[in-house]
């Protein structure tokens, strides 16, 4: 068994709380097993791909959840310097001092989950060379300002990266780099399953849900719509509807696209009303007395 993770105080890396409604297919479910199987006996570093809002930031959650690691996140499609994650020089009473950021912490705190969000998106190509030798098997860094940085036991990093129409596989990622991941590729759940977080987690009923993954399906059928709807889509819609809305506030409000889309969505769902005919609306005054009486 392995020991209990001694977590820093810090507030930013904690064991985070298990979703109980987070589903994943019995393949991948395999995977993770052995990866934190793996981790025990050496370093691993695993690369999640897949579209926007399928589910790649929960797993790494989840796997850190359910194992009962302490996660730490870093946003490394904002990173535009190598060095950057680990400190800064700053000013302080007339000084230049070197300060330490969160990320040397989080990988010398055991078993921890690293998450590097958007690896194929730095700022700057070389931002990312500072991971490289992380990731490697010796995993170990030098820099000038903290000396040698080594990696603590059973810390497992997760990569995520954001698949999208100009961006499919891992093909654009740094192949030194890429060579370093096990590779899970995700996709959006089929649709019972689906429906079913969509239940659990927003408390629709079943004809609601149906209602909702039928408009969905039109949608992600119609390739000309240019829409992509995420799991993450999905259940804002269901929020919606759980609150009260109907399915059209749920769409013209969760489809962040411009209104001509928005247009043929609803032609395309047969929702009568365009969306641009604002003027066949009947305007409101937006008081909380008149909430009062509409309810
Ligand atoms: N397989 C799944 N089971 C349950 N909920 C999911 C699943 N995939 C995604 N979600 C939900 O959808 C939303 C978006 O997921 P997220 O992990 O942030 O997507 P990504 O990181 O791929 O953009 C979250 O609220 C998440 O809980
Ligand atoms: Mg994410």
């Amino acid at each position: 068994m392995k020991s209990k993770p001694s977590v820093p105080d810090n507030p930013n890396i904690y064991i985070p709380d298990e979703d109980p409604y987070y589903y994943i297919d019995s393949e991948a479910f395999g995977i993770l097993e052995k990866i934190e199987k793996i981790s025990q006996k050496k370093p691993v570093n695993v690369l999640v791909a897949g579209r926007q809002g399928c589910g790649k930031s929960s797993v790494v959650n989840q796997f850190a959840a359910v194992n009962r690691r302490p996660l730490a996140t870093f946003q490394v499609g904002i990173l535009s310097e190598p060095g950057q994650l680990f400190g800064e020089y700053a000013l302080e009473n007339g000084q230049t001092r070197y300060k330490k950021f969160l990320f040397p912490e989080a990988i010398q705190t055991p078993n921890c989950v690293i998450h590097l969000e958007e690896i194929n998106r730095p700022e700057h190509p070389k931002a990312l060379n500072m991971l490289f030798s992380l990731l490697s098997d010796d995993r170990k860094v030098w820099m000038d300002e903290l000396g040698t940085l080594k990696v603590a036991d059973g810390v497992v990093f997760f990569a995520t990266l954001n698949e999208g129409d100009e961006y499919i596989g891992t093909e654009l990622l740094d192949p030194a780099l890429r060579d370093r991941f096990y590779v899970l590729l995700m996709d959006y759940l089929p649709n019972e399953v689906e429906k079913e977080v969509l239940m659990k987690k927003t408390g629709v009923s079943d004809s609601q849900a149906a209602e909702i993954i039928d408009a969905i399906n039109v949608l992600r059928l119609n390739s000309e719509l240019g829409v992509a709807v995420s799991t993450r889509t999905t259940l804002m819609i269901g929020e919606m509807v759980a609150a009260g809305g109907t399915l059209r506030q749920g769409i013209i409000t969760s489809l962040q696209t411009n209104k001509e889309a928005l247009e043929s969505i609803l032609l395309s769902l047969q929702m009568e009303k365009g969306y641009l005919e604002k003027g066949e609306l009947e305007y409101l005054r937006f008081t909380k007395e008149a909430i009062l009486k509409s309810v």
